[in-house]
């Protein structure tokens, strides 16, 4: 089917500057210079992206590549990728039980938007550039690829395109080239691994100390319901900036040195705050989660309790416990806010390609998102993703849950696309824990409901979790008592 697509397509290549494709067939298992115009993998089932130049495909056998895919979608591209903005968008998967209304709302919305993109009225605007040389430059998106769930377009990089413009289980990744680099083996966590996790009883008493009522109580400041703060913490709005600023502080009250970094105007910065390291400086551990937040369509509030508040409290207590038990740690240790995540995960985006170019070495990434809800009846649980991370970090995460946390009902999910994947990208080994062992389950995702004081959000399954969390970092950092 794809060789005789390819056979259509490729006549025009001539015109053709770039050739963007989209394939079930992974990074490793392409020609070099294809997998260095990887653009990330995406949707379920799972697509991976290439826009490998006209140059690239010239210099292999296309037919031979495009008979290896299974299944793939090529289109020409007169452009070059880095002067356009390249956008998937996709319907998310969530739980049959979520309100039907909603889901159909979301395929309505999908389905009409991508027939309005295929429909060609695309208005074009004369620009004159600098050398005052005349070049025409569409100002509307162009669909390169649409199938029943999953849309990817192109757009002038002057176009704003907004979460904002999406109803919910609507998602949107920015796609940019990433380094296809298999994830290298962590010895640091292979070595933990190889030394079989046993409880340890100094562990538990540290992880004693995670307090729900903290958990609560800051939850209840990041969603604005104790009247205090902020009503949104939206990457573009000043409620996330009050939120980044309160973070840091409370982040900081534990020991840390904070910074707030920023990654692209206009957004929120990303708050990472360090641990100083009592042994060897390689290694890093990271555990993060995402503060900014996003509300119903077209609306400003928005509490973001499960996502990600719940994460970012989950943060929180642990840097309250690890101060308030003096842990000290042999390796560094990060505990990362980021923001930009709903509108493509720009910040871990910006950050795990700032690591990889300084060469910092990382044992561990954690990502925490949406860790709260659980459906009434259903058990506490925790949910590792079944596609993008690393299995190691995931085997580490289940380990350590039985050993400390043996209430959760730990499996895989397919709710996907977290920060973890930006560091997963750049060849980190990284995981993510996620409130259901199932597909979404929340009603009140991407919604400006999502308050913690609503049926089915459950304080205790994000200690639970916390606990897991942390004792991963415990584990893989290595640590002792300091003298608080
Ligand atoms: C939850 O909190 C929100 C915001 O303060 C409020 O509007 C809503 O009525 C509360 N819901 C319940 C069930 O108390
Ligand atoms: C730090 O760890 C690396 C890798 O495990 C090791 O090669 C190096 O010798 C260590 N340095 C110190 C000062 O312990
Ligand atoms: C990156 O770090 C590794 C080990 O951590 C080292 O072998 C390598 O030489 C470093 N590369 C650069 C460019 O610094
Ligand atoms: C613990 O990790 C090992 C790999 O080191 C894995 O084979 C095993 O399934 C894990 N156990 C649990 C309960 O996750
Ligand atoms: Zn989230």
């Amino acid at each position: 089917m794809l060789a005789y697509l390819a056979l259509a397509v490729l006549p025009g290549l001539a015109l053709a500057q770039h050739v963007l494709i989209v394939t079930d067939t992974n990074a490793g298992e392409v020609p070099s210079c294809v997998a260095q115009s990887y653009h990330g993998t995406y949707g379920q089932p799972l697509r991976s992206v290439y826009v490998p130049s006209q140059e690239c495909l010239e210099s292999i056998n296309t037919d031979s590549l495009f008979g290896s895919f299974e299944s793939g979608h090529l289109d020409v591209l007169d452009f070059d990728p880095e002067g356009r903005q390249l956008l998937w968008v996709q319907v998310d998967q969530v739980d049959p039980s979520l309100l039907e209304s909603d889901t159909q709302l979301a395929n309505d919305w999908f389905s009409t938007w991508a027939m309005g993109l295929t429909t060609p009225n695309t208005p074009s605007l004369i620009l004159e550039d600098t050398e005052s040389v005349l070049r025409t430059q569409s100002l509307a998106p162009s669909l390169h690829y649409l199938s029943a769930d999953a849309a990817l377009l192109s757009l002038a990089l002057s176009v704003p395109f907004s979460d904002l413009d999406l109803p919910r289980y609507v998602s949107m990744y920015s796609l940019t080239r990433v380094p296809h680099s298999p994830v290298p083996f962590s010895t640091r966590l292979f070595s933990v691994l190889a030394a079989k996790p046993t409880f340890d009883p100094s562990v538990a008493s540290v992880l004693s100390t995670l307090s729900p009522a903290r958990m609560l109580s800051d939850v209840r400041y990041l969603t604005g319901e104790d009247g205090i703060g902020p009503l949104t913490r939206h990457s573009f709005s000043k409620g996330a900036l009050t939120a980044a600023d309160w973070i840091q502080e409370k982040i900081e009250a534990s020991g840390a040195t904070c910074e707030q970094k920023t990654f692209l105007p206009g957004f929120a910065p990303n708050v990472v705050c360090k641990y100083p390291a009592s042994g060897n400086e390689t290694d890093r551990v990271i555990l993060s989660a995402h503060y900014d937040s996003r509300g119903s369509f077209g609306s400003t509030p928005a509490p973001g309790g499960d996502d990600d508040g719940s994460g970012t409290t989950h943060l929180l207590s642990i840097a309250h416990a690890i101060q308030e038990k003096g842990v000290v740690f042999q390796r560094p240790v990060e505990l990362v806010a980021f923001a930009g995540e709903e509108q493509g995960l720009f910040g871990s985006k910006a950050y795990a390609r700032e690591l990889k170019s300084k060469n910092v070495s990382i044992a561990l990434m954690i990502q925490a998102d949406m860790l709260g809800y659980h459906a009434p009846g259903e058990p506490a649980q925790l949910g590792l993703p079944a596609t993008i991370g690393s299995p190691a970090a995931a085997f580490l995460v289940s380990n350590l849950s039985s050993l400390y946390a043996p209430e959760l009902i730990v499996g895989y999910t397919y709710a996907c696309c977290s920060d973890h994947q930006s560091f997963h990208e750049q060849g980190y080994t990284a995981t993510q824990v996620f409130e259901r062992a199932g597909p979404i389950a929340d009603p009140m995702y991407h919604n400006s409901g999502d308050f913690s004081n609503r049926t089915g959000y459950d304080v205790e399954q994000i200690r639970s979790i916390a606990k897991v969390t942390f004792a991963a970092v415990l584990y893989a950092a290595g640590w002792e008592l300091g003298d608080a």
